[in-house]
């Protein structure tokens, strides 16, 4: 229990005091009123050189404005060490296609940005954009990075020689930070930035839950007959497959349901119905200032982040941007590079995606990925057997570990089907070297039927688990599928979105292939298509 109390904490060290917050930095500098010519050169990538009037500490305040400025200390991997945070805002249009400036302006919207200072000033090494993947991870990944991952050396090399900068993408929840809150360095301030006279406003989050605020769940009637053709099975269909996935947020565990086909059907239906009213509300329409509207859910895929990127190296004058991704973060810093390499300094990528802009084999790795981890703790578990250990260290699912599991997945017990692959798929995603040895445990325990030790005392880790991490909010503005901003990410970088029957020919073949990772491919490959 300690062990997992230790793992499931996410221990943010304290970072703020009182009095330690110091706002606004003012850049002092002076500049024209912004002409709709400066806006056009600029947006239309116009190679001026970098102005070496700008710098990290003084940006061009047509661009960035850093309105709020910390010094904390960063608990690194050896000491803790003072650093000076920035936090701003970054105005950028919101279409950076150069052929539209000949027409018309778009409209403007502002992105949350923060930089950490490099301790030696100027950063020798130049800026160092981090993305911890999702999409969806926002503007608190250079700290977090810096933590755990930047100070490999022990000798703060990373943080001593660039400047490190993090940004909500668009969509990203700016008031999800865990930093700039109330307690901590305060609320956001509001964005500064002006156009046409106008206020410019952040980017609109990015969340679904128009069934929810349009109360269909109270009229399924109404809402059956959007989803599926009525027939005098309709209200069934709703109770037993509507209901469940609603509350779930997902096909739920309970009996097989994530290898029932009709739950796949309902859950695509489901999905792809909220998607479309979302798409079409109005939180998400922007006007440009001649008063034509754009929908700004187009404009938000990740050739669009690193457009922002580039206007945000731009801003502090750097000629280059260093860039480190985790996860989807490694398609944000190879778009980069693909698209600007002359302004490309060095790049990391950390647990590369698919990069295949197409929706099938994006979500065919997904499904293999999960696959092949859990085919590792398979290997491990039946090599147990030849490596000389004790009894007790030999893994208790060998030999044949791979063959029980399916044997009690297929099996006649659903709810024990239910139980192990809800374990195994947390052995997968989380925490593996605690769960990979209780799951095969299980299997065994659920394919001999007789007790091995430590597989119950599983399932109360994994309520205690549940109670941390599966809440859905009850907020009226919350993403009630947890996909929304990863659908308008992925969606928009990925061709090939599958309908409704295409869908269930790849669910089809892809849970008899990976049987572990179709669940979480199943709805990845929804978000996509819909
Ligand atoms: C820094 O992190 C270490 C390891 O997680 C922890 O033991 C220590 O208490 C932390 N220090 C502060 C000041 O937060
Ligand atoms: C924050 O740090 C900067 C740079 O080290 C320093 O100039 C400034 O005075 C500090 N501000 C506060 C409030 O400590
Ligand atoms: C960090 O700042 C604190 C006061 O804010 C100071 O006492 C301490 O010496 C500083 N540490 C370093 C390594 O500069
Ligand atoms: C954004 O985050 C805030 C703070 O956590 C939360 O109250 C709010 O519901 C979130 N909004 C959405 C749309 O998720
Ligand atoms: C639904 O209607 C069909 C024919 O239209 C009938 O065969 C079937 O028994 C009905 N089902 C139920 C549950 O009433
Ligand atoms: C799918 O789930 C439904 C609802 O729980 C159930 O009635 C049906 O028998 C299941 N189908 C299969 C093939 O298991
Ligand atoms: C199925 O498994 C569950 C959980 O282990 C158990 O409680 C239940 O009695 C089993 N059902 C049958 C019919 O064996
Ligand atoms: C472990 O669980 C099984 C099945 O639910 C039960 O029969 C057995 O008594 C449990 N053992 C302990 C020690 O709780
Ligand atoms: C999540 O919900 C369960 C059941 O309603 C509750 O017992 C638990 O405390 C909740 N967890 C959190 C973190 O709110």
């Amino acid at each position: 229990m300690i062990l997992l109390a230790a793992l499931v904490s996410v221990a943010l060290s304290q970072v703020c005091k009182d009095g330690d917050l110091e706002c606004p930095v003012t850049s002092g500098a002076t500049f024209d009123d912004e002409t709709s010519d400066f806006s056009l050169r600029q947006l239309r990538g116009v190679k001026a050189a970098v102005s070496k009037e700008w710098s990290f500490l003084k940006p061009n305040p047509e661009l960035l404005i850093w309105d709020r400025r910390v010094n904390t200390s960063l608990n690194t991997t050896t000491d803790l060490v003072n650093i000076s945070i920035y936090n701003g805002w970054l105005k950028v249009p919101l279409v950076h296609d150069p052929a539209l400036l000949d027409y018309e302006l778009p409209p403007y919207v502002c992105l949350r940005v923060r930089g950490m200072a490099a301790l030696q000033q100027p950063a020798k090494n130049g800026p160092l954009l981090a993305h911890c993947g999702g999409p969806g991870s926002g503007r608190r990944c250079a700290m977090d990075m810096s933590k755990l991952n930047f100070d490999i050396d022990g000798q703060h090399s990373v943080i001593s020689d660039f400047d490190l900068l993090a940004i909500d993408q668009r969509g990203v929840n700016t008031s999800s930070d865990p930093y700039e809150t109330e307690k901590r360095w305060g609320k956001v301030p509001p964005c500064p930035f002006t156009e046409a006279e106008k206020a410019v406003k952040p980017f609109p989050t990015m969340y679904c839950n128009e069934i929810k605020r349009r109360n269909f769940l109270q009229r399924p009637k109404k809402l059956m007959e959007m989803l599926a053709p009525l027939d005098n099975t309709s209200m069934d269909a709703f109770k037993n497959y509507v209901l469940p996935i609603w509350k779930a947020g997902n096909v739920p565990f309970t009996d097989m349901a994530p290898y029932n086909e009709s739950f796949a059907r309902w859950y695509y239906r489901l999905v792809k119905l909220e998607h479309a009213f979302c798409f079409e509300a109005e939180r998400y329409k922007l006007k440009a200032p001649n008063g034509r509207e754009y929908n700004s859910l187009l404009f938000a895929g990740t050739v669009d982040l690193a457009h922002d990127l580039d206007l945000f190296r731009q801003a502090i004058g750097a000629e280059q941007l260093s860039l480190y991704g985790a996860s989807y973060g490694t398609s944000v810093v190879s778009v980069y590079a693909s698209i600007f390499p002359q302004h490309t300094f060095r790049l990391v990528m950390d647990g590369v995606v698919n990069p295949a802009p197409d929706v099938t084999l994006r979500a065919g790795s997904s499904a293999r990925g999960i696959e092949s981890v859990w085919d590792g703790l398979v290997k491990d578990c039946e090599t147990s057997l030849v490596r000389n250990m004790a009894p007790d260290e030999v893994c208790p699912a060998a030999p044949s570990a791979a063959t029980k599991t399916m044997k009690v997945l297929l099996g006649a017990n659903k709810t024990k089907a239910a139980q192990l692959l809800r374990l195994v798929q947390i052995s997968v995603f989380k925490y593996q070297e605690l769960f990979g040895p209780l799951a095969m445990a299980c299997v065994e325990q659920f394919y001999s039927g007789t007790e091995v030790y430590g597989c119950n005392e599983t399932f109360q880790l994994l309520d205690k688990l549940a109670s941390y991490d599966t809440n859905r909010s009850e907020a009226n503005e919350s993403d009630h599928f947890q996909i929304g901003i990863q659908s308008m990410v992925m969606g928009t970088d990925s061709a090939g979105r599958l309908n409704e029957e295409e869908f269930i020919t790849w669910w089809k073949t892809t849970k008899d292939r990976d049987p572990i990772g179709v669940k979480w491919a199943t709805t990845w490959i929804i978000a996509m298509s819909t």
